[in-house]
C-alpha cells in the first residue's frame, strides 16, 4: 500500500446546524445521543448486547454477545435464534397490520399498495412455494428480478424459511448471474419475464436462459413472475410461473428459527483482483444494524413514508428497502423505473404524490438531475419532505448545496452515508437531530463504531486533515462474516495489516480540525461508477476475454455525472488502427464488455496503443495511465518507462 497520493485538497466552511423544526420533531434528543455514544466508548458489546434485546425478537435469547475466538471471523450473539422475516412481518401484524408496507409505482405509472397484513401473507404464500419447490434451510436461491414488490416477497420469502438469497442486480449480464450462480452453487433462480425502465422492456428470462444453457448444473428450478407478458420460452422441466408455483399453498407460514450467525444473504461486490467477491451476511448482527441506523440516521418513525431509489441488487436495496424500514415498521416507496422518465421531474413527482417524507438516493443521481434544471423539482410540492440522505460515493459541496436548498428548501438535513457492501449498515453518518453537517463530509462515527485514520504502521493519525486509511477497530454486529466459500481472501483483503487488528475498509479519508471524516477515495484498483463498484481487473479480464484483445489496462476517469468513468487502454492482437481510432471496433468492445459484465462496466473511452505503459520490472504505471485519461500534463519521471515511446499514442496524439 502507498500512502503518497493521499493529499486531501478539499476546503469546506460551511455549516449547518439542524433547524429547531426538525429537533423538535425528531425522536432523537442531544441527551439520548450522549447517552448512546457514551455507553457504546463504556462497554461497547454490552452496548450492542442492549440494542439487540431491545431492538430483536428473539426466538432464543442470545447469552452470548460476541465469540472472538476465531478473529477475524467474528460471530455475534453466536448461541441466539431468530427469523429476519419474522421480525420484520409478524411484529408489525399487531399495531401495523393495516398500514401500508409498500407503496408501489411502476415505470409506466401503475401504483398498488400493500400493506403489512398483505405483505406477510404474500411473502408467507410465497415462502411455501419455496418449499414446495424443494428449497430448504442453507439452500443458496438466486433471485434476478426487475425493482418491484415482488422482489423483496421473494427476499423475506428465502429469510422465512433460512434459504440464503443473492440477489443479481438486473443490469448484470448473463455471463456475470452465471458466475454467481456458480459460486453460489444455487439450487434455484427466481426471475421475471422482464422489466420496465425508461418505456423499454429489460429482458430476464432470456437472460436467465442464456446463464442456464451455459453452466450452471446446480440449478434444478426457475420461478417466473409475469411482469411485462411478452413472449419469453419456459423449459417444462425447469421453469414455473410464480402464480403456478403458489397455486394450493396457504398463507401461513411458520419461521424457520435460525441461529443468529446463519448467512442471511450473499452479495457480490467488486474488488481489486479477481472475480467478484460473495460478501457473506449474517442474520442477527446485519438486521441489528440495519435497525439501529433507521432510528439514529433516518429517525424513522410511524409517519414516514421512506423511500430509498436503490435497486435491490445493491446494498443499500437490501439494507434499507427490503429489511431495515420493514423490521421498523415504516412505508416504503419501491420504484421500477428511472428517474428521468417520462421527465426528469419523476422523482419529485412521486415525492409529491406518495407524501414522501425521508428521500434517500445517490449523488449520481443528484448531479444527472440538476442539470435538468430546477423548474422539475421548483413545479412539485416537496413540503412533505423532512430528511434526505446521499449514499454510495463522495458528494461535491455543490451538488449537497442544490439537494439542500431546491430539494429540501434549506429546511431538510442531509445525512451523507459512508458504508459499504461488506458494513451493512451505516458507518459514518449524521445523527440528524443533533450533528452539525458539512457539505462533502459523511460527519462522524455511529455509536458503537469505532472508526479512525491509521498510517502505514497502523498508528492513528490525529493530525487534522492529514490523509490515511479509513480502519475499523472494533467489530460490530453487522460486519461481513466471510467470502462466501473463500475464508483466506476474507482474511487477506479486510484484515492484511497490523497484525490482523483493524478492518480495512479500502478507502482513504482524512478528519478535519473537528473531527469530521472526508472520504478521500480508494486505496486499491476499485473504481466508483454511479455509486457502484467495479474493480479494474475485472473489466480487465473481460477485455482481454475478447479474441481481438492482447492487452488492456483500466483507470477512473473523473466524470461530472457518474463520479468516475471507466477509460480503457487496449493493446490489440493484430494493427493498431491508423492514428488510433476505430469507432466500429470500439462500439464492438463497448458491447462486449456489456455482455460480459453489465452495461455499468462498459468503457467510455477506448484508447488503442501497441503497448502499455510498463516500469522495467513489468508493472503497468496506472498512475500514469490516470494522468493520461484526465488529459493532465505529464509531470511524473517517465524514465523508468521500458516503452517511452508510447506515450503519445496513450495520449490520443499519434
Ligand atoms: O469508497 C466508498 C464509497 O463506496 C464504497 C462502498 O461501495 P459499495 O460496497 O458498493 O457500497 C455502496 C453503498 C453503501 C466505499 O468503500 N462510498 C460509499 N458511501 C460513501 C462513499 N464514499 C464517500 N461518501 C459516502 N457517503
Amino acid at each position: 500500500m502507498s500512502q503518497d497520493n493521499i493529499q486531501s485538497t478539499l476546503h469546506e466552511d460551511r455549516r449547518f446546524p439542524p433547524s429547531t423544526d426538525f429537533i423538535n420533531g425528531s425522536a432523537l434528543s442531544s441527551s439520548k445521543v450522549n447517552e448512546l455514544n457514551l455507553k457504546s466508548k463504556g462497554d461497547n458489546q454490552e452496548f450492542w448486547a442492549q440494542q439487540a434485546r431491545t431492538e430483536i425478537d428473539w426466538h432464543t435469547p442470545f447469552e452470548t454477545t460476541l465469540d472472538s475466538s476465531n478473529a477475524p471471523f467474528y460471530r455475534w450473539f453466536p448461541d441466539g435464534q431468530l427469523n429476519a422475516s419474522y421480525n420484520c412481518l409478524d411484529r408489525q401484524l399487531e399495531k401495523n397490520a393495516d398500514k401500508t408496507a409498500i407503496i408501489f409505482e411502476g415505470d409506466a405509472g401503475d401504483v398498488q399498495h400493500i400493506t403489512y397484513r398483505e405483505l406477510h401473507a404474500q411473502v408467507c404464500t410465497f415462502a411455501n412455494a419455496l418449499k414446495a419447490q424443494g428449497i430448504a434451510q442453507g439452500d443458496r436461491v438466486i433471485i434476478y428480478m426487475p425493482m418491484i414488490s415482488e422482489a423483496v416477497i421473494a427476499m423475506q420469502a428465502c429469510a422465512r424459511i433460512g434459504a440464503i438469497h443473492s440477489v443479481v442486480f438486473g443490469g448484470f449480464s448473463a455471463s456475470s448471474l452465471k458466475d454467481r450462480i456458480e459460486d453460489t452453487q444455487a439450487k434455484m433462480v427466481i426471475t421475471a419475464d422482464g422489466g420496465h425502465r425508461g418505456g423499454k422492456v429489460i429482458e430476464l428470462k432470456s437472460t436467465t436462459d442464456s446463464a442456464l444453457n451455459a453452466g450452471c448444473d446446480s440449478v434444478k428450478s426457475v420461478i417466473v413472475f409475469k411482469r411485462t407478458g411478452h413472449d419469453i420460452s419456459m423449459q417444462a422441466d425447469r421453469d414455473i410461473w410464480w402464480a403456478d408455483a403458489e397455486k394450493g399453498q396457504t398463507s401461513e407460514c411458520e419461521p424457520t428459527w435460525v441461529d443468529a450467525t446463519h448467512p442471511l444473504f450473499l452479495l457480490y461486490t467488486s474488488g481489486s483482483t479477481g472475480k467478484p467477491k460473495g460478501i457473506q451476511h449474517s442474520t442477527g448482527g446485519y438486521l441489528l444494524n440495519a435497525i439501529t441506523t433507521m432510528r439514529w440516521v433516518f429517525d424513522i418513525q410511524n409517519s414516514d413514508v421512506f423511500w430509498c431509489t436503490a435497486d435491490v441488487g445493491w446494498i443499500t436495496g437490501h439494507t434499507y428497502v427490503a429489511y431495515g424500514p420493514l423490521a421498523t415498521g415504516a412505508t416504503i416507496v419501491i420504484f421500477e423505473g428511472v428517474p428521468t422518465y417520462p421527465d426528469a421531474g419523476r422523482f419529485w413527482d412521486m415525492c409529491e404524490r406518495h407524501s414522501v417524507s425521508i428521500f434517500y438516493t445517490a449523488p449520481t443521481a443528484i448531479r444527472a438531475l440538476i442539470k435538468q434544471g430546477d423548474d422539475y423539482p421548483n413545479s412539485h410540492d416537496l413540503s412533505k419532505l423532512r430528511l434526505l440522505g446521499t449514499v454510495g460515493e463522495p458528494i461535491n459541496p455543490e451538488a449537497w448545496m442544490w439537494y439542500h436548498t431546491v430539494i429540501g428548501k434549506e429546511r431538510c438535513p442531509i445525512v451523507d452515508t459512508w458504508w459499504q457492501t461488506e458494513t451493512g449498515a451505516h458507518m459514518l453518518a449524521p445523527v440528524p437531530s443533533v450533528t452539525v453537517t458539512k457539505p462533502g463530509s459523511c460527519t462522524l462515527a455511529l455509536p458503537g463504531i469505532d472508526a479512525a485514520i491509521v498510517n502505514q504502521e497502523g498508528e492513528e493519525i490525529t493530525t487534522a486533515n492529514e490523509g490515511g486509511y479509513l480502519v475499523i477497530r472494533k467489530p460490530w454486529p453487522s460486519m461481513i462474516q466471510t467470502v462466501w466459500g473463500d475464508d483466506q481472501r476474507y482474511k487477506d483483503t479486510y484484515w492484511p495489516y497490523f497484525d490482523g487488528k483493524f478492518y480495512l475498509a479500502g478507502d482513504s479519508a482524512r478528519r478535519d480540525e473537528d473531527g469530521y471524516f472526508w472520504i478521500m477515495g480508494r486505496i486499491d484498483d476499485v473504481l466508483n461508477v454511479s455509486g457502484h463498484r467495479l474493480g479494474t481487473m475485472e473489466i480487465e479480464s473481460a477485455l482481454v476475454a475478447n479474441s481481438l484483445v492482447a492487452e488492456a489496462a483500466v483507470v477512473g476517469k473523473p466524470h461530472d455525472v457518474k463520479g468516475e468513468s471507466v477509460f480503457a487502454y487496449v493493446v490489440l492482437k493484430g494493427e493498431r488502427p491508423e492514428g488510433g481510432v476505430d469507432n466500429e471496433l470500439t462500439q464492438t468492445l463497448r458491447a462486449w464488455v456489456g455482455e460480459q459484465i453489465g452495461a455499468i462496466a462498459k468503457p467510455d473511452e477506448i484508447r488503442y496503443a501497441d503497448n502499455l505503459p510498463k516500469t522495467r520490472s513489468g508493472k503497468i504505471m496506472r498512475r500514469l495511465l490516470r494522468t493520461i485519461a484526465k488529459g493532465e500534463e505529464i509531470t511524473s519521471d517517465t524514465s523508468t518507462l521500458e516503452n517511452e515511446s508510447i506515450l503519445p499514442q496513450l495520449q490520443g496524439k499519434a
